[in-house]
């Protein structure tokens, strides 16, 4: 019998209560990648959608939008940059802050990871408060790239992210909510 494709990825997702701490419910992705099957669903959703987008490159941000982030830019033939937390990568460094629940954080790229004017594709996993991907897109903005979509494969609607996205600008898509 046929499955839709969106829901064996719901499916696949483990909600953890209480994680990291009370209150919040982790949404564990782990699942969805460890069966074969719905590893290729969710990443030929993403395949499907990109495939005749003209796109020079992928940006995947620490530490779970490596995973997708890098399996999308293989099978789409395009290079992948990361988009690290503060502190990790080597060379010559951008760095845009953003705020948690509590205190600030910043994630970093390589000031020669993109071009003036390359058209890329942000990819997480998730959107929360929408934070941690409006500081990555406005670094590649700042490295001159063009943000073509903010792609991640759950969104939680209620923490306001994508909307927060979109008032910014972006074009958001997400496999599930
Ligand atoms: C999670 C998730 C996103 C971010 C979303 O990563 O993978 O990157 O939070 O939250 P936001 O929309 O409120 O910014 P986390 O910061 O927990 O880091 P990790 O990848 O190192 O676990
Ligand atoms: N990042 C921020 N909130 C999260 C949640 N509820 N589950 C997984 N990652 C998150």
């Amino acid at each position: 019998t046929m499955i839709d494709p969106h829901q064996m990825v719901i499916n696949a997702i483990r909600s953890v209560p209480d994680w990291p701490k009370p209150g919040i419910t982790f949404r564990d992705i782990t699942p969805v990648l460890q069966d074969p099957r719905t590893f290729r669903v969710l990443m030929d959703i993403f395949v499907y959608r990109y495939m005749r987008e003209r796109l020079d490159l992928i940006a995947g941000i620490d530490a779970r939008g490596f995973i997708v982030g890098s399996v999308l830019a293989y099978e789409l033939k395009l290079g992948f940059v990361p988009v690290r937390k503060k502190g990790k990568l080597p060379f010559q460094t951008l760095a845009e802050e953003y705020t948690l629940e509590y205190g600030n954080a910043s994630v970093e790229m390589h000031t020669d990871a993109v071009r003036p004017g390359q058209r890329v594709l942000l990819v997480d996993d998730l959107i929360a408060t929408g934070g941690t991907m409006l500081a990555a897109a406005k670094l590649l903005q700042r490295l001159g790239a063009n943000v073509v979509e903010a792609a991640s494969i759950i969104d939680l609607p209620e923490l306001g992210g994508s909307k927060l996205l979109r008032e910014n600008g972006a074009s958001v898509f997400t496999v599930c909510e």
